[in-house]
């Protein structure tokens, strides 16, 4: 299969590049390298250090003896996707190419236009570049198990649901509530597809992702494959952040008292649904909503495992409470519905979230000073309340 990967320097980008060539997919990927300056922005940077766009394609000839088209450009423009897609002619599109930060989108008024721009234009420049090119073209868009927000329901893996209002009774679009500009841009996306799905028909998956942790796939073998991984206050995902602060003895930054329970996974575990989400692809013309995600917990669980692995690793840590910087229920219900990974196959959680602590704690230690150069940047300076 020709899989096109937008977004494919990012954190998932380049690991699902190296699962698909695996699998002997041909992949190509676009980037602006927007992620790598916008870090950078809040004085951050990926705490292991990753190559060029050239090395990496580099070191996926030498280690895995594949070729790579790895094309710099901003999908907000339309003819730098237009084109890849008329001259690669993919059977599947992967749309990672986002800005992917709450707290970048909530800093003020130029953070959230930019967040809105970026995303809302990538999609619809997807959507005509694919009408245009191919109809026939397999959509996957990565959302956010965020855009639900907390309902006291549990989360379909559908995009209609059955309501009743005011007696009367219709099937309409399953209701969201996300707590950022960015969660909501990622929600104005889905509505966009949806349209276009119903217009157009075109074929469509639309992921519904919680946060995701570690640092290694089957693929990352060698340290010239290795993948961005965050750790700030602005970029950092929950548990990724938790092992840094291990690494570095400081208190695990737990908002408030950690009440919030969101559904996780491992990077392997997210790259083999995608992988399975591609190799099966929905009927022409459907819109297929997944849930991703392995296991959930609340932040305060994943404090308790991160100390609990991190004194078995020989690292002292207090579970810290930093008062919450967003606007979110503290204690709440939380069941997504989760049965389409497992019907294609996905045996979860592959490893042990104490199993994977341990591995990301000692790729981290090897670049202990440079954690140590960023760790002014780890405490949240953006609220939502400013
Ligand atoms: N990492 C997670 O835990 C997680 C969880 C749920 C959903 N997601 C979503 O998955 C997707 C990928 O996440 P990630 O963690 O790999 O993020 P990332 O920021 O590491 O990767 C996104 C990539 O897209 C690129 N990009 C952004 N805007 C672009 C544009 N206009 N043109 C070209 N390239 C552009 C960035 O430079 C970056 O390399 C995002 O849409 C994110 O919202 C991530």
């Amino acid at each position: 299969m020709r899989v096109l990967i937008l977004g494919m320097d990012g954190y998932l980008g380049w690991p699902l590049a190296l699962r698909l060539l695996a699998r002997g997919h041909e992949v190509a990927g676009i980037d602006n390298l927007y992620t790598r300056k916008a870090v950078e922005e809040v004085g951050s940077a990926s705490a292991l250090p990753i190559p060029s766009p050239e090395e990496r394609v580099h070191a996926v000839r030498d280690i895995m003896g594949k070729d790579l088209d790895f094309i710099i450009g901003d999908i907000t423009k339309y003819s730098v996707l237009n084109k890849a897609i008329r001259k690669f002619k993919p059977d599947t599109v992967v749309h990672f190419a986002e800005q992917r930060s709450a707290p970048y989108s909530m800093i003020d008024v130029k953070h959230a236009n930019f967040t809105m721009r970026n995303n809302l234009s990538g999609t619809l420049n997807l959507i005509y570049a694919v009408k245009k090119a191919n109809p026939k073209v397999h959509v996957v868009k990565m959302g956010t198990m965020g855009e639900y927000g907390t309902p006291n329901f549990d989360i379909p893996e559908s995009a209609f649901v059955d309501a009743q209002i005011g007696g009367k009774s219709d099937r309409i679009v399953v209701p969201k509530w996300a707590g950022s500009w960015y969660h909501w841009s990622k929600v104005h996306d889905t509505n966009n597809l949806l349209f276009a799905n119903k217009v157009w028909g075109i074929t469509t998956t639309d992921i519904m992702q919680g946060p995701v942790y570690g640092t290694r796939t089957k693929e990352i073998t060698d340290d010239r494959l290795f993948t961005r991984f965050d750790f700030d206050g602005v970029w950092g995902t929950v548990f990724n952040r938790y092992c840094v602060e291990s690494v570095l003895g400081m208190p695990l930054t737990q908002y408030g008292k950690g009440g919030q329970t969101r559904a996780f996974l491992s990077l392997e575990d997210s790259m083999e649904s995608l992988r399975l989400l591609i190799e099966n692809r929905p009927n022409d013309g459907e819109y297929r909503v997944v849930n991703q995600f392995t296991e959930v917990y609340s932040v305060r669980e994943l404090a308790l495992i991160a100390k609990e692995v991190a004194s078995k690793n020989g690292m002292s840590v207090e579970i810290g409470e930093v008062d919450n910087p967003r606007v979110e229920a503290n204690e709440h219900y939380y069941k997504p519905v989760h049965d389409i990974l497992p019907a294609l196959g996905l045996k979860s959680p592959t490893r042990n979230i104490r199993d994977e602590m341990g591995v990301i704690l000692k790729d981290l230690q090897k670049h202990k000073s440079r954690l140590a150069e960023y760790k002014d940047a780890i405490m949240p300076e953006v609220r939502w309340k400013d």
